[in-house]
């Protein structure tokens, strides 16, 4: 087999080439299944973030409804935050205040990293507030569930804006390279930090459902019957930098670590997206690789979760233990999708930082309040060169 070229795989994962692989690759090694899990992976993790979709009766025991109460507490909290004078990268938990909200806030934070990883609070009033209103509003109710926010792109921005952007941004250079700026579907990947949050200032007219997935449920199912998986999914893998430099950087997509399994990958970084193909000349993934980013997208996908995402909903992830993908969608001139981002750590809480994800992460939690940028509309993300990322 030609090791020395990028094997047939491309953004959107198709089951069949997937599944001549796996037969392929198994043909050539009936023994991979056999292969010991790598030392320190256990044979199963249990717990509550080990969940299936199908486990999930309604919404209702995941969607916290704000009460009228609450509702007022955070219009206070807005109040409060303006008559401070600071600009928005100073918003913390002493500044916004919540006086009874904090305290559920507090416990769903403790649910994002020891329970099911995930929570939708429902539902701030989009349209009475401007987009500098919403924005405190949002950074403000967020401090409480996690106080550091990350940084979204080279230029300090901790606010980001989830929208197509293929009509107003069509003249960018080299063309848009991430799913989350199209109407397109985005296949099962992670956010990079610990814990992702998203605003829905308006829904598509059609689509776009959010959907979940356990990692541990998928690194379950993968101990069991693919241990040779866990291998090739805990060794480094050559994510390009699309024109950065280095040109690829190189990292696990697996780690175990403190008893938690830890899923950290996007698939374009490995297939390129759209306009922006993988970078040639860098080194190619292999054939395991190409197998194990099919199996883990495809085993996310039969475990789901599909989230019912509704204008003023806030949901809340944990990066590190959840899987994420959207369907496509249609927007529609009264309705298009325009949801906001904050990558969020709560400190006290966190799991510990994998070795090979440390570095990362301290550039990502770095911004200080004066280098906070929240961008009130949409762009698209730039390394400090000008590069979109
Ligand atoms: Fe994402």
């Amino acid at each position: 087999m030609d090791t020395s070229k990028q094997p047939d795989i491309e953004y959107h994962p198709n089951l069949q080439k997937y599944l001549q692989r796996q037969s392929l690759r198994l043909a050539e090694n009936p023994d991979l299944p056999k292969t010991p899990l790598p030392p320190g992976f256990p044979e199963r993790v249990d717990g509550p973030i080990v969940w299936e979709g199908n486990d999930w009766v309604n919404e209702d025991q995941w969607v916290y409804r704000l009460s009228e109460m609450e509702l007022k507490e955070i219009s206070d909290a807005l109040l409060h935050f303006r008559s401070t004078g600071l600009a928005l990268g100073f918003i913390a938990r002493d500044n916004f205040p919540l006086p009874t909200l904090s305290l559920k806030l507090r416990e769903f934070a403790q649910e994002l990293y020891s329970g099911r990883g995930f929570f939708v609070l429902r539902t701030i009033p989009i349209d009475d507030y401007s987009r500098e209103e919403l924005a405190i509003i949002y950074a403000g109710i967020s401090t409480h569930v996690g106080s550091a926010r990350g940084k979204q792109d080279g230029t300090g921005a901790v606010l980001a804006h989830i929208k197509d952007l293929t009509v107003s941004h069509a003249h960018e250079k080299g063309g848009i390279g991430n799913s989350a700026y199209t109407t397109d579907k985005q296949v099962f990947h992670t956010d990079v930090g610990d814990l992702i949050a998203l605003m829905a200032l308006e829904i598509a007219q059609e689509g776009g459902t959010s959907r979940i997935s356990s990692g541990a449920r998928v690194y379950n199912e993968l101990a069991a019957t693919r241990p040779d998986l866990i291998h090739t999914l805990s060794e480094p893998w050559p994510l390009d930098s699309f024109g950065g430099d280095p040109g690829y950087t190189t990292r696990p997509l697996l780690y175990y670590e403190d008893g938690h399994v830890i899923i950290q990958y996007s698939r374009r970084h490995f297939t390129g997206y759209g306009k922006q193909k993988r970078t040639p000349h860098i080194p190619p993934i292999t054939e395991a690789q190409a197998e194990a980013l099919d199996a883990v997208h495809f085993l996310a996908e039969k475990y789901s979760l599909g989230l019912n995402f509704q204008k003023g909903d806030i949901q809340y992830i944990n990066s590190l233990g959840l899987l994420h993908a959207r369907d496509a969608f249609q927007d529609s001139e009264q309705h298009t999708r325009h949801l906001i981002r904050l990558w969020l750590r709560n400190d006290e809480l966190a799991w510990s930082t994998p070795k090979p994800l440390q570095s990362i992460w301290q550039r990502l939690y770095s911004a200080r309040p004066e280098e906070q940028r929240f961008p009130l509309e949409p762009e698209i993300r730039r390394k400090p060169g000008g590069m979109t990322k």
